[in-house]
């Protein structure tokens, strides 16, 4: 997903490194991981991530700085590692050579050398390190209040997040009212505010600190504390802090709100799959037909709705999913089981269905949609829904008076 190479740079010399950072960050492909002023910080910055590229300053201390380049070759060989000296002599070129690096360039570096150089390094290497992963935004919208938008953006947020290789943000987008950290029982010391404020000086490293890193693995982005603060969230800087994750993060999971305001409209356009949520009764559906007749207004929004039936199996009496097909005109991608007491459960505990409960059906159906809209596994997992004609579009008047 991401569309950056990310890099971190480690020069113990201050104004080397400030010099490098600069140009490094006026290079378009390129997101500053992180920025380390020893190489002792340059080993814990490998600890917590792992880049697409090292910059390495190695006057400093140049055994160390080998012993550093020869370290990341050994542990993380997709790691493509760029050393930068003010030497020139072939002995010291040689030996950063064998330790590993692939590029090494003289200090002062030249801007053209380094737009020489980093297309030599990153030609052929996907965007993001590490083993091959799906990835995607999705932005989980409610038809009305209530629907379990939150329940089910928290834990496909969380299912994602048991994959080593994925990195889930989950944004929480209902500005005024969210409640994904009672869900994730965390109290986040930054909100959306925060980022939004701050999103042209953020880099990587900055961001993860910006968020409250749940025990499930997921970085939470909580709604404003005061509703005050709401009209800072403008369509443009949630725009900005959108994009921001997706390059930090394999996955992005977004709970708007049900408003469906401007800033909800930038994330439901950003979004790969919008899911969404409904159940199977009158208000709902007739929600669901709105809002496809207002999404076919925005160019490409209606094609990525993906709709779900939470809820599907709640009373016998309600309304049928092949009805609730003929009337939405569009299939139901997904039914979500009826689990009250599963789902109380989890959010009273503050703890993700993966957790609270792994092998429950509604965890597996979460699990399956997850899968699903990721392409992680084959279709066996996914539930079929009941059969459905399909083709009435635009009928929920005639639905109406038929009920
Ligand atoms: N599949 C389910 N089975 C049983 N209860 C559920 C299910 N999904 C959600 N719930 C319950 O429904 C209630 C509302 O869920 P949730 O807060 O996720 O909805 P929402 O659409 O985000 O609501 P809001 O409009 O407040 O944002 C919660 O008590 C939740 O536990
Ligand atoms: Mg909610």
């Amino acid at each position: 997903m991401s569309s950056h190479f990310k890099f971190i740079l480690c020069e113990p010399k201050k104004p080397v490194r400030e010099s490098l950072s600069k140009m490094l960050n006026s290079m378009g492909d390129l997101f500053l991981e992180s920025e380390c002023s020893s190489y002792l910080a340059l080993d814990e910055a490998l600890q917590a991530s792992i880049p697409d590229l090292v910059v390495i300053g190695i006057d400093e201390d140049l055994p160390q700085a080998l012993a550093m380049i020869r370290k990341i070759r050994a542990q993380t060989p997709s790691v493509a590692v760029m050393a930068v000296s003010s030497r020139n002599d072939g002995q010291t070129i040689l030996d950063t050579m064998r330790a590993g690096a692939k590029e090494f360039l003289t200090s002062p570096v030249e801007m053209s050398d380094l737009a020489q150089a980093i297309p030599r390094l990153c030609d052929g290497r996907t965007k993001t390190s590490g083993p091959a992963t799906s990835s995607g935004v999705i932005a989980v919208a409610g038809v009305t209040g209530g629907v379990g938008a939150t329940s089910l953006a928290v834990n496909i947020a969380a299912h994602l997040a048991q994959t080593p290789s994925h990195s889930v943000a989950l944004v929480d987008l209902d500005l005024s009212v969210g409640d994904a950290d009672i869900f994730l029982d965390c109290i986040p010391e930054y909100t959306l505010i925060d980022v939004a404020s701050n999103v042209s000086r953020l880099d990587l490293s900055l961001l993860k600190k910006s968020m409250t890193r749940h025990e499930s693995g997921v970085y939470l982005l909580p709604r404003p504390v005061s509703l005050l603060d709401n009209e800072i969230i403008t369509p443009d800087n949630i725009g900005r802090v959108l994009s921001v994750l997706r390059s930090a993060f394999t996955h992005l999971v977004i709970d708007t709100s049900k408003s469906y305001s401007p800033v909800d409209l930038v994330a439901l356009n950003f979004a790969d799959h919008i899911v969404l949520v409904t159940q199977l009764d009158l208000p709902c559906l007739r929600n669901v037909v709105r809002l496809l007749m207002s999404f076919d207004e925005y160019h490409g929004l209606k094609e990525k709705v993906k709709i779900v039936v939470n809820r599907s199996n709640l009373q016998s009496n309600q309304i049928s999913i092949k009805k609730a097909e003929e009337t939405i005109g569009q299939e139901c991608y997904w039914q979500i089981p009826n689990e009250y007491a599963t789902m109380a459960a989890v959010r009273n505990n503050g703890v993700p269905l993966v957790m609270q409960a792994p092998l429950a059906n509604i965890t597996q159906s979460v699990i399956g949609l997850t899968n699903s809209l990721f392409h992680v596994t084959g279709p066996e997992n996914v539930v079929e829904v009941a059969a459905a004609g399909g083709g009435a579009r635009k009928q929920w008047l005639g639905f109406l008076s038929r009920k």
